[in-house]
């Protein structure tokens, strides 16, 4: 299973934030917010990793993230020139994807909660097809909607509706089998002239190989769409980590936890961080026993 991670787009909404910083990579309270969907990909244990993002944007990304091997996975950088809609990133990840299955994830999508690890597991083991999430929202009018019938059943995903015939909105993580290229190719351009994640996810359904899983209570997908929203973001985080004492998206730990490098590996990497309190949190993670 490959990874797409979508960070494009010029994140108007956000002026004057993002008018020299790419969107995904201002901070969500204590880490850029690209750390948070990279955490999931690395739970999900994918290790090979496509960052999408724009000509301006892209070598900023780079610089933060490298080749990967400093926490053992592999990155790889494709330019997109304009933002033509979220299922581009298949046809530009064509050759990144090859003949195996992928997971894309939004840059900008933050998921939090005990139950994620399940869903993802859920969501591997499905390996025919698609699997898309349902998460239920106050507003869900911004989002892709999934809509059923008096049976549960899914029916349609709608985009943006005026009027959402439920309040399960889709979130920006999805799974799917080798024949995403194909159907993204097909795509035709929605009004707004995107080719639309809902289109592929609609011909899944057409198809009758589209599995939505719901989620619900204990389980935080934060929005990060307005400037309000990252500040509760931020909050969100905040009071997790520091009752806890546990991160959220450590992509050092995550990586360490899965195998992916060595305490050694661990080590060296909080030592290159140590001036803050992130990577005060790794070189203590080094001291426990394992
Ligand atoms: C996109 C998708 C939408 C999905 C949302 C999740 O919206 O088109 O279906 O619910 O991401 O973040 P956009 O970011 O284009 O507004």
């Amino acid at each position: 299973m490959k990874g797409i991670i979508l960070a494009g787009g010029k994140g108007t909404r956000l002026y004057p934030n993002t008018k020299v910083v790419s969107k995904q990579l201002l901070p969500i309270y204590d880490k850029p917010m690209i750390y948070y969907p990279l955490s999931i990909l690395l739970l999900a244990g994918i290790k090979e990793i496509l960052i999408i993002s724009t000509p301006e944007d892209l070598p900023k990304y780079k610089e933060l993230l490298g080749n990967g091997e400093r926490i053992g996975v592999k990155f790889e950088y494709i330019v997109q020139t304009a933002p033509r809609g979220l299922a581009d990133a298949f046809i530009l990840g064509e050759k990144f994807i090859g003949k195996d299955s992928v997971c894309l994830v939004l840059g900008d999508n933050i998921f939090y909660g005990g139950g994620i690890t399940l869903a993802l597991k859920e969501a591997l083991n499905n390996k025919e097809g698609a699997t898309i999430f349902g998460y239920p929202v106050l507003d869900p009018k911004s989002f892709g909607v999934v809509e059923f019938d008096g049976n549960k059943n899914v029916i349609s995903i709608e985009e943006k509706p005026e009027n959402p015939k439920s309040n399960y909105a889709v979130p920006g993580l999805y799974f799917y089998d080798n024949d995403v290229i194909e159907i993204a190719k097909n795509v035709k351009p929605s009004t707004r002239g995107e080719i639309e994640i809902t289109s592929v996810n609609n011909e899944y359904l057409n198809r009758g190989k589209l599995k939505v899983s719901l989620l619900g209570r204990g389980m935080a997908w934060l929005d990060t769409g307005t400037v309000s929203n990252m500040l509760k973001a931020s909050m969100f985080v905040e009071t997790v980590q520091n009752q806890q004492g546990l991160y959220i998206a450590c992509i050092e730990e995550i990586a360490y936890n899965q195998g992916f490098i060595t305490k050694e590996q661990l080590k060296k990497c909080g030592e290159e961080l140590s001036s803050s309190e992130y990577g005060k949190y790794i070189l203590n993670l080094c001291k426990e026993e394992k």
